[in-house]
């Protein structure tokens, strides 16, 4: 299977040094004007000018007619299997109700807990794969995706059998991270070490003897799990043999980016509120932030994370949906590059390559995806749109037209 992509306008190649981009790099998107890409199965065996290219022969070609093509979106944090919705607590915090209160009255992550226990795994593989096609048309193919909405180790595991099914399904690549420290169980209620005590000799030894996730991940926040507690349970993950991202900083400052940096987790995710000593840790211990602007602006609240004063640290920035049924029910990464541009004043530029190139380095993707190089995979789309600052300029659209996964068409607009 041979596609020439030709009559790009604009070919974001992103190349450049190959390791996460930090300062200045992240402005520079490597454009090629009227580019050629050409992918054989699942590779791309050349992207650059068109001079002195020769199409190969049995080619299928593409005439992206002048438009923008780029690397897909790598969305780097998404909760993105669960049962039911929230939407009744959405309308609820319209009215004045806040997501900590609503938390704390047993609803909230623990109302999604209880929808994804009584959903079979069948019922769970059929609504992800929806919200995954959401995903897609807006130019994702590959991400991360957390359980944490089962608490239990059966239905930890029905999550994780979900996201291992979407992964041989869909042909994206796909991630898999277990979040068993999201909160504390109903059945275990104001006994979080008692929770934790059962997710480090119960859940973390099978979910890692048997391949399930690759990453652990922890919500450490007030409610849920404080420090010393996610200290405890991100250690014993990587004695396990798991690599670590947190949630840390997003409804209170607690020093868990300072927590995230001590441990050397690959990531820290939301840090909306961290001040400059979380961020000077991050540096120090070479820790990526995740920035996750759809849950700031879906929670109604005005506090991004400050991703200037990240940026001029030298810290190699990601931005992610964090998609999911309470704070941030945002499937659409350029949706998320507007709120980066408008919200937390990053360039265009600047947030394409944390969508793509950054977040592909932030999974271990680095040598394979989130740039347009011979050899990389065939992650590749079409977007309609001549100019690349466009995907944050417009609001509501869905830009993708044309969008390649693996080597495989796996969305076209019906204009195409
Ligand atoms: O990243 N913060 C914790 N986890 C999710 C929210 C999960 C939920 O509300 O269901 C987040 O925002
Ligand atoms: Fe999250």
């Amino acid at each position: 299977m041979k596609i020439a992509i030709v009559h790009c306008g604009e070919l974001l190649t992103l190349r450049g040094a190959r390791r996460p981009r930090i300062g200045a790099e992240l402005r520079d998107l490597a454009i090629v004007r009227d580019g050629v890409v050409v992918l054989e199965d699942e590779r791309i065996t050349y992207a650059g000018a068109a001079d002195g290219i020769k199409i190969p022969g049995g080619a299928d070609v593409i005439d992206a007619r002048g438009r923008v093509v780029m690397p897909g979106f790598v969305d780097a944090h998404t909760h993105l299997v669960f049962g039911g919705d929230r939407v009744a607590e959405f309308e609820q915090r319209i009215g004045g109700a806040t997501y900590e209160t609503i938390a704390a009255a047993g609803g909230g992550i623990l109302a999604t807990v209880a929808a994804t226990r009584a959903a079979t795994e069948d019922d769970l593989l059929r609504s992800a794969r929806g919200r995954l096609q959401w995903m897609i048309r807006g130019g994702t193919t590959s991400l991360e995706i957390k359980s944490g909405y089962g608490l239990s180790l059966d239905a930890e595991l029905k999550i994780l059998h979900v996201i291992r099914a979407l992964r041989q399904e869909s042909g994206l690549r796909v991630a898999a991270t277990f979040l068993g420290a999201h909160t504390v169980p109903p059945e275990l209620k104001g006994q979080p070490e008692a929770y934790l005590d059962h997710v480090i000799a119960e859940m973390l030894p099978v979910v890692g003897r048997e391949h399930l996730a690759e990453y652990a991940d922890v919500f450490c926040e007030r409610g849920a799990f404080d420090p010393a507690q996610s200290r405890r349970y991100l250690s014993a993950a990587h004695e396990h043999g798991f690599k670590l991202r947190a949630h840390v900083d997003q409804l209170s400052r607690s020093g868990g980016a300072e927590l995230a940096a001590e441990l050397g987790c690959v990531t820290a995710d939301h840090l909306e509120q961290s001040d400059a000593a979380g961020i000077a840790a991050l540096r120090t211990a070479n820790v990526q932030p995740v920035l996750l602007p759809g849950s700031v602006y879906a929670l109604g609240k005005s506090k991004y994370a400050d991703a200037r004063a990240m940026i001029d640290a030298g810290l190699a920035v990601v931005l992610a949906t964090d998609f999911n049924p309470g704070s941030s029910p945002v499937p659409s990464m350029p949706f998320v590059l507007s709120l980066a541009a408008t919200q937390m004043r990053m360039t265009p530029a600047e947030a394409i390559t944390a969508a793509t190139f950054n977040a592909a380095h932030s999974l271990g993707w680095g040598a394979e995806l989130g740039s347009l190089e011979a050899s990389k995979r065939a992650d590749v789309v079409i977007h309609d749109c001549h100019d690349h600052r466009e995907l944050a300029y417009y609001v509501g659209v869905e830009p993708a037209a044309v969008v390649i996964a693996g080597g495989r068409i796996v969305h076209q607009r019906t204009d195409e």
